[in-house]
């Protein structure tokens, strides 16, 4: 398609007319290509100079110099183009064991079997809801929610994302107290819109967008002992908290894990102070810990909880938070005052019901402790041999973080392994941490895999004393 620059002066009714039917061939070509099932090779080489001119041209140059660990070991130009299980496969059809999981969406694997079904004959149904008639969808995976929540966490509200989870539980955890403070720890990652990103506990996500909500007070994430510092302070000088938020084991910070008297003293204590207590499960949950929700594993009930990522079972977008009856009578009275378009639409509920049967059929919280108990010994093992630039594995079931040094050497460790086909990630908070979230099936043979390939890594970049993979 010609590239129309947006030009200074407004475009003339020619230009405007042509530009439409240029968008009309473009997308006509982009159709004829999503119907073909094999490319050949001209349509692949052209798949990647469009893709990388179009992220350039229209999205965001930066994301192209961003992946630095992919550009850095000269695979800028891998475009994504299928998928199954714990493998990504680019157009060129070079395959990598997916340890990135697309951020810890993918705990059924990419393109699950199950999923795939359930979402297709739902297409060929209804793809989207009346808005006015009842979806038994919704009601189908709200039931199945309630019944595999902790505690009496029964009623819910669908969304698309981990943040508008966020989002809805801080208005819900408002609404109910009647207050507008919220403790939250540092490092803590939470989403980006104005109410999640209040949350965030890194100065470099929040400070171009201050000022965000005044009244939220961090803490370091395992200290109970400082929330309820905070919450003295704050009965003190008359300030209102309605809620402590914490993700059960810290995602985005590098998979940290808190001591385990944590959680439970948060519960005691949000209980004695009689404010909320919020668990962000939007990466922990369903299964990726080792324990089908992360609080699972210290017997905690939080008061709201938020889900995500492994919710659409990697096939749609679908988020939810959920409640106890009692909380949630705030939003019976008037159920527009939090709604949503697209929020628990019938293609994203038929993939939540689906994702659900699969983590409970196949066990995916077991499965997930196992080769996490598995592959966590071997990398504290091998980090001892590498001692030098490998600080720390840790991490609780699949959420698995590797702190090395610094982040130019954890990038030379990603761009690495890229290199040898494994895909990894840093974590966005703590970029010298390499984070390992892949498929909770991963097997014995995959993870054995990733040792091997991570070790001849490390075994070049230490050898040579320099940073190219
Ligand atoms: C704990 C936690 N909360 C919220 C979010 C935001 O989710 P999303 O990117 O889907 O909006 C994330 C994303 O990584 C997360 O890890």
């Amino acid at each position: 398609m010609a590239t129309y620059r947006r030009q200074k002066h407004a475009p003339s009714a020619d230009e405007v007319r042509q530009r439409r039917a240029d968008a009309l061939v473009e997308s006509q070509r982009w159709l004829d290509l999503l119907a073909t099932p094999q490319l050949n090779e001209y349509q692949k080489r052209r798949l990647i100079q469009d893709t990388i001119d179009n992220f350039d041209d229209y999205f965001n140059r930066g994301y192209i110099d961003y992946r630095k660990s992919v550009t850095e070991s000269e695979g800028f130009a891998s475009i994504e183009w299928t998928g199954t299980g714990c493998y990504v496969e680019d157009v060129q059809g070079k395959r990598y064991l997916d340890c990135l999981g697309g951020f810890g969406i993918y705990s059924c694997g990419i393109r699950h079997p199950k999923v795939i079904s359930a979402v297709k004959a739902q297409l060929d149904r209804m793809p989207m809801s009346s808005q006015e008639l009842l979806d038994p969808l919704r009601g189908a995976l709200a039931h199945l929610l309630g019944e595999i929540m902790p505690g009496d966490l029964q009623k819910c509200f669908f969304i698309n994302n981990g943040t508008d989870a966020v989002e809805g539980a801080m208005k819900l955890a408002r609404l109910h107290t009647g207050r507008s403070g919220f403790i939250s720890c540092l490092d803590g990652f939470h989403g980006k819109s104005y109410g999640s990103l209040s949350l965030m506990g890194k100065a470099e996500y929040r400070v171009p967008f201050e000022p965000l909500l005044q009244d939220v007070y961090f803490v370091p994430f395992g200290d109970a002992e400082a929330v309820e510092d905070e919450l003295k302070k704050a009965q003190q000088v008359g300030f209102d908290v309605a809620a402590v938020v914490a993700e059960p084991v810290q995602g985005e910070a590098g998979a940290v894990v808190p001591p385990d008297d944590y959680w439970p003293r948060l519960r005691e204590i949000c209980s004695r102070y009689e404010v909320l207590l919020i668990a962000d499960e939007v990466q922990t949950g369903l299964g990726r810990t080792g324990a089908l929700w992360a609080v699972d594993h210290w017997d905690v009930a939080p008061d709201i909880m938020c889900v995500a990522k492994a919710m659409g079972g990697g096939v749609m977008s679908l988020s939810a938070f959920v409640s106890t009856p009692e909380i949630w009578k705030v939003l019976e009275k008037n159920p527009a005052i939090h709604s949503t378009t697209f929020g628990g639409n019938p293609l994203a509920c038929a993939a939540g019901i689906a994702a659900i049967n699969v983590v409970l059929e196949e066990d995916l919280p077991a499965k997930a402790a196992k080769s996490g108990a598995y592959l966590l010994g071997e990398l504290q093992k091998m980090r001892e041999r590498y001692a030098d630039v490998w600080v720390e594995a840790r991490g609780k079931g699949l959420l698995i973080g590797m702190e090395f040094v610094d982040s130019e050497f954890g990038y030379a460790v990603a761009a690495g392994l890229f290199k040898r086909g494994v895909l990894v990630s840093g974590t966005l908070i703590n970029a010298k941490t390499l984070r390992i979230e892949p498929a909770l099936d991963i097997s014995r043979e995959q993870c054995d895999e990733i040792l091997e390939k991570l070790e001849d890594t490390l075994r070049s970049l230490t050898a040579y004393c320099k940073l190219t993979p």
